[in-house]
């Protein structure tokens, strides 16, 4: 029998905790900073509500219809073909995994950093992260904390876990964005984030914002498919991706609200590009007082660790649930396997920060060079997430019909399916998703590899 989450409520927690995660903290304020402030966000909105809310009810309908992994999800439906999607899925998600655990593993050292009040920390950014016998630890730490949740399975492990975690995480963001908003230079900051400037907005910025969306949501990766195959018959899928998505949407945006005003509390710069988080904070909370400083700085780190935590279980839960259902592993076995493939994937990612040349200066694309953990996260979360999404969207209006989708939203018969919504669903997944994601994809490799600017 497979396992089930207990409640609504259990499901809404577990996968708002693998959307609310690294990406809303750590990758949402300093993409916002890049590319000049609010067009950034208008355009992602944009992108969360029109295209991914479609692609994200298919994926957890999917999921619960078939009652199986990313991959054995379109075998059961009848097409064996589509399941390549599923495995590749699988296969993403253990680098995927691979780069963010190393992040995660950042952000509870910090935590540990900052309550032995090391604010020096910021500036030794660049050492801490070369220093891999360290580092390691701190990702073997985060593997093993995610491994012994997964390994409780569905309702004792991931849905007890985030029930707990994620009103903790909501009310450090809270306590952390209001105090922030009391700092010196917290208007400036927000008047960073919040007036858009139009000009910034160019290809690079589209498809930046699309990879994000697909990214924060949890999109393309099977995620959700696995989330949804735990979701009971009478529960609505509908208001459960609303409540996921508005969720996923707000902690992104309240994460400027507490970013902005940090960093401008400073006179630091809002461009700072992904060191924002490791490398300024630091300085801010050395500027509040060594107890204040303490508090606060440990809150934030902590804060973050458990926004990683929730997602790392999700991704993890991908792989687990694939051995479990196709090759007929032990929950535990499958645990085991895949934290140590993830780990080894890692190591990579953490000597490309310096320690070895060859990572660090790993490949030249697009005019720049990237290591090699900038590489696996531009491949896969602005590239196979977006294509994931992009079959999926073709599968669904396709292959598998909208009408079988709705059928599964309405928990067959028992909610009733408003006909605008239907709708809506019908036209994104049949029109809106297959031409948006494939006209950014053209116009991306055009720019990318032949150099020929079309948007900007
Ligand atoms: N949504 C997570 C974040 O924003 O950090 C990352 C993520 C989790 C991506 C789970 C994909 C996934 F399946």
């Amino acid at each position: 029998m497979r396992s089930h989450f207990s409640s609504r409520l259990g499901f809404i927690m577990a996968a708002a905790g693998s959307a609310i995660g690294l990406g809303n903290i750590w990758k949402f304020p300093f993409e916002v900073g890049e590319s000049g402030g609010a067009a950034f966000i208008i355009v992602y909105l944009f992108f969360c509500f029109v295209l991914c809310f479609p692609i994200l009810v298919s994926e957890i309908a999917i999921g619960r219809r078939t009652q199986r992994n990313a991959y054995g999800a379109f075998k059961v439906l009848g097409f064996p073909r589509w399941a390549v999607i599923g495995l590749l899925q699988v296969v993403v998600s253990l680098f995927i995994l691979s780069f963010y655990n190393v992040v995660a593993g950042w952000s509870f050292g910090y935590f540990i950093e900052m309550l032995i009040g090391n604010f020096a920390i910021g500036e030794q950014f660049p050492q801490y992260v070369q220093n891999i016998p360290r580092i390691s630890v701190y990702s073997i730490l985060f593997m093993v904390a995610t491994g012994f949740i997964v390994a409780q399975g569905v309702s004792a492990g991931i849905e007890k876990y985030t029930k707990i975690l994620m009103p903790v995480l909501i009310a450090i963001m809270l306590g952390l964005a209001g105090y922030a908003l009391t700092l010196p230079g917290a208007g400036e900051g927000l008047s960073f984030y919040l007036v858009p400037d139009v000009s910034k907005i160019n290809l690079d910025v589209i498809y930046n914002a699309l990879g994000h969306a697909f990214f924060s949501l949890s999109l393309g990766l099977g995620g959700l498919m696995t989330y949804g195959s735990y979701l009971s018959k009478k529960d609505s899928i509908l208001s459960s991706a609303v409540a996921v998505t508005v969720m996923d949407v707000l902690i992104a945006f309240m994460a400027g609200f507490m970013l902005f005003p940090f960093v401008f509390s400073q006179g630091l710069d809002a461009e700072g590009g992904p060191g924002l988080v490791f490398m300024a904070l630091p300085a801010v909370f050395a500027s509040l007082g060594t107890v204040w400083g303490t508090i606060i700085g440990s809150l934030f780190f902590l804060l973050l660790s458990f926004a990683a935590l929730t997602s790392t279980v999700s991704i993890l839960e991908v792989s687990v649930a694939y051995l479990k259902d196709e090759h007929q592993f032990s929950r535990f076995k499958a645990v085991i396997l895949s934290a140590t493939v993830i780990f080894l994937l890692g190591l990579p990612s953490m000597l490309g920060n310096g320690s070895s040349e060859f990572f660090t200066s790993f490949i030249t694309y697009g005019g720049t060079t990237a290591d090699f953990m900038t590489l696996i996260s531009d491949l896969s979360s602005n590239t196979f997430l977006p294509l994931a999404g992009l079959l999926i969207s073709l599968f669904v209006a396709y292959v598998w019909r909208p009408d079988q989708l709705i059928q599964e939203l309405s928990s067959d018969g028992h909610y009733t399916i408003p006909n605008w919504v239907a709708i809506y669903l019908k036209i994104a997944l049949r029109y809106v998703c297959p031409l948006i994601l494939s006209l950014i994809f053209l116009f991306t490799v055009l720019e990318k590899f032949f150099g020929i600017q079309i948007i900007g």
